[in-house]
């Protein structure tokens, strides 16, 4: 009886000693026979601070933590040479944009088929000169230098420079003299035509705003009011710009305006004579920005839901998309937008549907991500691009914080991620493609 009391307290004892012991160490089991209680404090300061609410007790490192660049793709602005430092920060890294040179050379050929097309009607004062504007949105931009090069190719008003096609804005070359371009040449029906890029500039505001919209309207007006009778096309690097100039300008006069986005508005502008438009594919692009994330977070192959199919369902076909392994960069395809299948995109909110199935989410656990627009004011980004963002990141299960920047500055953005161990991940859009630094370093801290 005796031992047995005996026994009994013993027992009792260790339990105690026990519970004393697992107090300041969640999880920590390997260590419950120490009853010295020494060297635990080192346990429980990593296991236990900032649990971000996700299901995982031991906390990742900022600088560990998945990242995605998105539509401006890390690096320098004067070379174009990609910032492979920001590409691989870690292992979880990738850029995710759209093919620019595709989509840049789809744009030309839009337009030049356009011009073929409308021959009859195209040259308004029949002076022999077909004359275009063209608005350029960010002259240090990768898109919108390929852009700009695409359209002069296609025109043949290229000239080269260094073993690539010069992309400076001419500012105003109505006398055909600049050298940052010729006049091309177009023989259709048996007739020759001189093409010329008659002005071009980047839309840039006094703040530092590239791709400003209000600017390339107030040029079109500039423009227009010099030179108006020879301008036969409007030319865009992008549809905010070529919104603004077609209101302003080009649609009262019967001017065809030609843009790259795909925007809703840009669309449906189509029926009253926009010439045409350019998807970049937004509605993989955004999916595959939350998707590289979400597979990271999962610890999953990266390729699941991409070009594996998931356990939803989801998967894309590789004529909407590739991934260059080299710069683990994703590239969504472009399609050409015209009066031919422009009822096709009026909604450029709407989910691609092949990659639109609910992730479950006790498989998918919510994770929570800090995502940046760098210009609010940005057309694309903020009336496509983000509403997408926020359509998938409900299927995805992903809780993410939209950080909207003001398009000048990076410190405007990034002092708003002052404290990167409230989140799981990272979605990361520049204001200025050489700043990558400027978030890596925060991350690293
Ligand atoms: C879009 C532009 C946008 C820019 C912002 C480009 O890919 O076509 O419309 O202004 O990205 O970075």
């Amino acid at each position: 009886m005796k031992k047995k009391l005996l026994a009994f307290l013993l027992m009792a004892a260790m339990l105690l000693s026990l519970v004393a012991c697992g107090g300041n160490t969640t999880g920590n089991t390997g260590n419950t026979g120490n009853t010295g209680n020494t060297g635990n404090t080192g346990d429980s300061a990593t296991n236990d601070t900032a649990d971000t609410g996700d299901t995982g007790a031991t906390e990742v490192a900022n600088k560990d933590k998945p990242l995605v660049w998105f539509n401006r793709q890390p690096s320098n602005s004067s070379t174009g040479e990609l910032d492979m430092n920001a590409l691989t920060f870690n292992e979880d890294t990738y850029y995710v944009g759209f093919d620019a040179n595709q989509g840049a050379e789809l744009q030309g050929t839009m337009i030049l088929d356009y011009i073929k097309a409308n021959i009859d009607s195209i040259d308004k004062n029949g002076d022999g000169v077909i004359g275009y504007v063209l608005a350029i949105g960010d002259i240090g931009h990768n898109d919108s230098i390929a852009r700009t090069r695409g359209v002069r190719s296609a025109l043949g008003t290229a000239v080269e420079k260094d073993g690539a096609i010069d992309s400076t804005p001419v500012g105003t070359n109505v006398d055909g003299t600049s050298t940052y371009v010729q006049d091309g040449t177009l023989e259709i029906n048996g007739t020759t035509y001189t093409v010329r890029e008659l002005a071009s500039q980047e839309m840039k505001n006094s703040a530092g705003a590239t791709w400003d919209a209000a600017t390339a309207g107030n040029a079109i007006g500039t423009w227009s009011a010099s030179f108006g009778d020879q301008i036969d096309i409007v030319a865009s690097n992008n549809d905010g710009m070529g919104m603004a100039m077609f209101n302003a300008w080009s649609k009262a006069n019967g001017v065809p305006t030609f843009g790259y986005d795909a925007n809703s508005d840009a669309v449906a502008a189509i029926a009253e004579g926009y010439g045409g438009t350019i998807s970049q594919h937004a509605d993989v692009q955004a999916y595959l920005t939350l998707r590289v994330l979400r597979n990271a977070l999962d610890g999953v192959d990266i390729d699941t839901g991409i070009g594996t199919e998931d356990d939803a369902g989801n998967v894309l076909g590789s004529d909407v998309f590739y991934y260059d392994e080299a710069t683990r960069s994703y590239y969504a395809l472009n399609v050409a937008v015209t009066a031919e299948n422009y009822e096709d995109f009026l909604d450029s909110t709407v989910t691609y549907a092949p990659v639109s199935n609910q992730l479950d989410a006790s498989a998918h656990p919510e994770k929570s991500v800090w995502l940046n627009i760098y210009n609010a004011a940005d057309n694309f980004l903020s009336a496509t691009y983000q509403p997408l963002l926020q359509n998938y990141d409900d299927l995805l299960n992903l809780k993410v914080e939209y950080i909207g920047g003001d398009g000048q500055t990076e410190g405007n953005i990034t002092n708003r991620l002052s404290n990167p161990s409230a989140y799981d991940a990272f979605a990361i859009n520049m204001v200025k493609t050489d700043n990558a630094a400027s978030y890596t370093t925060l991350l690293s801290q």
